[in-house]
């Protein structure tokens, strides 16, 4: 039976990362008879320009139709001055929370021929493999109430708000216990639970569904402290959990372990493992046009796609070992590039993983 997915390149750099992951997930398909149908549609600030909306309602629901997405990135210069309602990303707000995927997976992992690629001394990162699991539809970015306004005396102000739900953590929870259980059986739940009433709330509910994770050894880390922590020892996480903002801050963060924000992919998976599968980095307008962006992120999200959608895992190792083979060859984009290696644009890295998985 034919599995439809969505294809949303999005701005900037999205496109041309997109086109190299897509050629990898066609070879995939035809190598393993996976029977993909792909077709595309407009997210973001293409779908302004396209829909007047940064998420069309059709949009929507081909999203809803579809086994899988697979998205670039949105936003951009462009649009930073629209009203703030259409802005690109509040488009992917909307997806991520209409279609329920609340489980965001953010490994970072340091490919051993990269070691030279990060900041960090090679002993701090060397080996380094660790997940960080980010609560995606609640928190802060959805909280309302939400506003700014102007106050009597004329100055201005604004708040935003961070409610959890009892359910909302406990389906996260769970996300982080059952990843720690098949990799490293630690996960660490990080919060800021001396300030926070939802951090609160959160750390009493991780507690009581590791009861039914005997195996799995618990901790809890304030989210300054982890902040501290990623950088001094990271190879003392296995699992990170933790909620949406924290989530998105802490992934950042630990996408420079690895050297480039360019090599790390994301899942965001519903309740039944559906899922949109994108990189973790933005559409980097910077270097948007100019066929320089490293489309390994991108690549790697397609091998969890079929890891985590369709349970392919035969054709996800290939692509990760792919990937690791070009690497070998010292092929590298400008992101990823050190002394002795050889600078390469997008489609050449897109071709070289491609040629990588036909010999596979
Ligand atoms: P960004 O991730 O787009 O870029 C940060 C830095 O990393 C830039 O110097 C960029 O050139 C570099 N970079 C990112 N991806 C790269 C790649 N594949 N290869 C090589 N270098 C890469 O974050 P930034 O600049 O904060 O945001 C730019 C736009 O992207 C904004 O409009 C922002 O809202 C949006 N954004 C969208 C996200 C998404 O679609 N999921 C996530 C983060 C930001
Ligand atoms: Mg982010």
């Amino acid at each position: 039976m034919s599995k439809q997915i969505l294809v949303l390149p999005g701005d900037g750099i999205g496109p041309e990362i997109v086109a190299e992951a897509v050629k990898v997930l066609q070879l995939a398909n035809e190598k393993y008879q996976l029977g993909f149908v792909l077709s595309y549609d407009e997210l973001g600030g293409a779908a302004v320009d396209k829909y007047g909306v940064p998420l069309a309602d059709e949009t929507l629901e081909r999203a809803r139709a579809a086994d899988a997405i697979l998205l670039g990135a949105v936003g951009g210069p462009k649009w930073d001055a629209i009203d703030p309602a259409i802005r690109p990303e509040r488009g992917l707000l909307k997806i991520r929370s209409q279609l329920g995927l609340f489980g965001n997976l953010r490994p970072a992992l340091l490919y051993p021929q990269l070691a030279e690629a990060s900041t960090l001394k090679p002993e701090v990162v060397a080996g380094l493999d660790i997940l960080i699991v980010r609560e995606l539809t609640g928190g802060i970015y959805f909280g309302a109430p939400r506003e700014s306004r102007l106050l009597a005396n004329g100055e201005r102000m604004a708040y935003d708000t961070l409610p959890y739900s009892e359910s909302e953590i406990r389906r996260i929870a769970k996300v982080g216990f059952d990843m720690a259980r098949v990799r490293g059986k630690k996960l660490c739940s990080v919060d800021k639970a001396n300030v926070l009433a939802s951090s609160q709330l959160w750390r009493a509910v991780v507690e009581e569904v590791a009861k039914d994770y005997p195996d799995v050894e618990l901790s809890h880390m304030y989210v300054d402290n982890a902040a501290m922590q990623l950088v001094r020892a990271p190879k003392q996480f296995d699992v990170i959990v933790t909620d949406n903002m924290f989530g998105d801050i802490l992934s950042d963060e630990a996408s420079m372990l690895t050297g480039s924000i360019g090599m790390l992919p994301s899942a965001s998976l519903d309740a039944d493992n559906k899922g949109m599968y994108e990189p973790c980095h933005g559409s980097a307008p910077d270097i948007a046009g100019k066929g320089i962006a490293n489309p390994l992120a991108t690549i790697l999200s397609v091998s969890m796609m079929l890891r985590y959608s369709f349970g392919q895992i035969e054709a996800a190792n290939a692509i990760e070992q792919a990937v690791s083979k070009v690497l070998d060859q010292g092929l590298r984009t400008g992101d990823i590039w050190s002394d002795g290696c050889r600078k390469v644009g997008t489609v050449e890295m897109g071709d070289a993983v491609v040629a990588a998985l036909a010999t596979l």
